[in-house]
């Protein structure tokens, strides 16, 4: 009985290794077209219910919005959803707009901010293909939304984007998931992907699922803190503020300038890390 056990289990580890090999494979030959429906199809239906929407936000949220979030700040909230976030900032005397790619749940975000007589302006859209230019006092990528893009590169390219959309002296807020995973299947897949070209590269630190009933599959990467700070220096930013799992940034050449005048080398301003 103990052999036919012990056999059982190995074939089990096997057969789950082999299934999982088969589902990053399949995401890395995939096109970020199909990806993205993924992504839509992920998000459409978090958070409905109008309780939770307004429960507002998260204590390291908070924090983070008291420090640096004033009442008439312009702020542009990527990833709003059904608003949770967004409302909350609408609340605190912000002129906020909001962009998610995901259809259903904007509608809801609109309709919550209508019964409570609030107002922000809503756009559907992922933000790396958001075509505006307009300045906002703080770019707020909303919880964990950084990991939801993927591919280093582009990751990269959408801060220098929100770059672009920030005052001088504003800053750019992002929380991130923590804890990349190690997956042998994972390593084999990205080892195949090399094999074949596509728009997008599976890397270190991403976790697919699968999306019951759709073909479809979900996406996220996580983080190392080393990973964070790379991408954002590569972006032309500083670490203003950091408790993990949410930063905040400066334009690394605004800092340039006030660090010179102060002749302060420091860049990071607080580090902290939230249990
Ligand atoms: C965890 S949900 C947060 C929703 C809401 N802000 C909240 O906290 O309840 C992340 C949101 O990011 C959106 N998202 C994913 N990729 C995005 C992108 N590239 N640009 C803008 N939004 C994106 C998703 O559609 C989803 O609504």
């Amino acid at each position: 009985m103990t052999v036919a056990r012990d056999l059982l289990r190995r074939c089990e580890r096997l057969l789950d290794g082999a299934a999982r090999f088969c589902l990053y494979t399949r995401a890395a030959l995939t096109p970020l077209s199909e990806v993205r429906k993924g992504i839509i199809a992920s998000w459409n239906d978090f958070i409905p219910d109008e309780r939770d929407i307004g429960a507002g936000l998260a204590w390291w949220e908070r924090d983070v919005a008291d420090r640096y979030v004033k009442p008439h700040d312009r702020v542009l909230v990527i990833g709003c959803g059904s608003g949770r976030d967004l409302a909350s900032l609408v609340e605190r005397g912000c002129a906020v707009t909001g962009i998610d790619p995901a259809p259903r749940a904007l509608a809801r975000a609109a309709a919550y901010l209508e019964a409570q007589g609030g107002t922000a302006a809503l756009e559907c859209a992922f933000f790396e293909d958001w075509p505006r230019e307009d300045v906002f006092d703080v770019v707020w990528f909303s919880w964990f939304v950084y990991g939801y893009v993927p591919d280093s590169s582009r990751r990269i390219a959408m801060l220098k984007k929100a770059g672009r959309n920030l005052s001088p002296g504003g800053v750019l807020v992002l929380s991130y998931p923590i804890n990349p995973p190690g997956s042998r299947a994972a390593w084999l897949a990205r080892a195949a992907q090399r094999l074949w070209t596509n728009d997008w590269v599976l890397e270190e630190g991403d976790v697919i699922g699968r999306l019951r009933n759709t073909g479809l599959f979900s996406y996220e990467h996580r983080f190392t803190r080393e990973e964070i700070e790379k991408e954002t220096r590569a972006a032309g930013f500083y670490v203003e503020w950091l408790g993990e799992p949410i930063v905040v940034l400066r334009a690394a050449a605004a800092a340039d300038e006030t660090h010179a005048r102060t002749g302060d080398q420091s860049r990071v301003a607080s580090v902290s890390v939230i249990p």
